[in-house]
C-alpha cells in the first residue's frame, strides 16, 4: 500500500482496503512502541501544527508520534501566528509548504485544510475541522478492532448532534467499513442529506447500513458501541447551550441505554467529555440548568463497558501511522 505524499483531509477520500491498511499499521507501531521497538524512519524531517482551536490529545498526539518518527513538531497556537488575520490560507501554505515536511490543521471550515493541502506541497493532515475528524476516526476504528477483533458488521450507534464533525466522520467511516451506523437523536441533529446520500452508495459497496431514528430504545437495541460526543462544539456561540440540552437531553447516554444495548456493547467518545462538575463548563451548566452532567453519565463514563481512555491513547498510534505512511 503506497500513501506517500497523499494529504489525510477526509476519510472520504480513503478506500476501504486504505484505511484498514492505515489502522493496521498504527497498531503494528503501537505493538513496536510496546515492545521498545525504534519506528524513527522520518529522522532529519519536520512538521507544523497548526491549532486555531485548542486540543490535548491531538496536539500531544502529533507531537509525541512525530518525536518517536525521529522529526522536530513546530506548534503554532491559536493566538501566536498571522494565520487569517494578516496572512491568507494559501499564502501560509506556501509559506509553511518551504520549511516543513507536512503540516497538521486544526480549526474551522474544511475549505481552510483544503487550501492548505492546495498550496503547500506537502502532506496536510486534518486535526479537526467543523466538517470532519478522521483521525479520531481510525483511533475509534483501532479501538473496536482491538475490542471486537473485527470492524465490519458492527452495530455502531451515535447519540448528539449527528450534523457535525463527529456524526459525519462516524457517518462515513460506517458506510465505508460495512458498520451498521445509526443516529439516535432528534431529526434536527440528522446529517447533511448531500453527504448520507454519498454514504448509502458506500454502504452497497461495503454492506454497512444506515439508519436514523428519534427512539432511543428502538435504535440502542442490541447495538455494539454506543458513542457520543459534546452537545456544543468548539467555535459554537455560547448561546446554543439551552437549545441544545433541550433538544438532546432525551439523547443522553445513560446506564439504561447501555443496558438496552447489546450485551458486550462499550461506550465511546473522542473527548473532551462533560461527565460530572469538574470542569470550568460543567460549573457554569449546573449553575445555568441545573445539570450534573450532560452528554453522558458519570456512572456510564466511569464503568467497565466504557474505552474512553483506549481511544485517547489510540489517536497517537493512528496519528502516528498516517504520518509514517503519507510522508515523502
Ligand atoms: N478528541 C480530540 O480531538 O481531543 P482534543 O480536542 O483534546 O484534541
Ligand atoms: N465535536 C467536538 C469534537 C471534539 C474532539 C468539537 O468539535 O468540539
Amino acid at each position: 500500500m503506497d500513501l506517500k505524499g497523499r494529504n489525510f483531509l477526509t476519510l472520504l477520500d480513503f478506500t476501504p482496503e486504505e484505511i484498514e491498511y492505515l489502522v493496521d499499521l498504527a497498531a503494528e507501531l503501537k505493538d513496536k512502541k510496546k515492545k521498545g521497538i525504534p519506528v524513527d524512519i522520518h529522522k532529519g524531517k519536520s512538521i507544523a501544527l497548526i491549532f486555531e482551536k485548542t486540543s490535548t490529545r491531538t496536539r500531544c498526539s502529533f507531537e509525541i508520534a512525530a518525536y518517536d518518527l525521529g522529526m522536530h513538531a513546530t506548534y503554532l497556537d491559536p493566538s501566536s501566528s498571522q494565520i487569517g488575520k494578516k496572512e491568507s490560507i494559501a499564502d501560509t501554505a506556501r509559506v509553511l509548504g518551504r520549511m516543513f515536511d507536512g503540516i497538521e490543521y486544526r480549526g474551522y471550515g474544511q475549505e481552510k485544510v483544503e487550501a492548505l493541502a492546495k498550496y503547500s506541497g506537502v502532506p496536510v493532515w486534518n486535526g479537526l475541522t467543523n466538517e470532519f475528524h478522521p483521525t479520531q476516526l481510525l483511533a475509534d476504528m483501532l479501538t473496536i478492532k482491538e475490542h471486537f477483533g473485527r470492524i465490519k458488521g458492527i452495530r455502531f450507534v451515535y447519540m448528539g448532534d449527528a450534523r457535525y464533525n463527529m456524526g459525519n466522520s462516524i457517518m462515513i467511516a460506517c458506510a465505508k467499513m460495512g458498520m451498521h451506523f445509526t443516529a439516535c437523536t432528534s431529526k434536527k441533529y440528522y446529517p447533511d442529506p448531500e453527504l448520507v446520500k454519498k454514504c448509502e452508495e458506500f454502504c452497497k459497496e461495503s454492506g454497512g447500513s444506515i439508519t436514523f431514528t428519534e427512539d432511543v430504545t428502538e435504535g440502542t437495541k442490541d447495538a455494539d458501541v454506543i458513542y457520543t460526543d459534546v452537545w456544543v462544539s468548539m467555535g459554537e456561540a455560547p448561546e446554543v447551550w439551552e437549545e441544545r440540552i433541550n433538544d438532546l437531553l432525551p439523547y443522553r447516554v445513560t446506564s439504561e441505554v447501555m443496558k438496552n444495548a447489546g450485551e458486550g456493547a462499550v461506550f465511546m467518545h473522542c473527548l473532551p467529555a462533560f461527565h460530572d462538575l469538574n470542569t470550568g463548563v460543567g460549573k457554569e451548566i449546573k449553575a445555568k440548568f441545573g445539570l450534573n452532567e450532560m452528554e453522558v453519565t458519570d456512572e456510564v463514563f466511569e464503568s467497565s463497558q466504557s474505552v474512553v481512555f483506549d481511544e485517547a491513547e489510540n489517536r497517537m498510534h493512528t496519528i502516528k501511522a498516517v504520518m509514517y505512511a503519507t510522508m515523502k
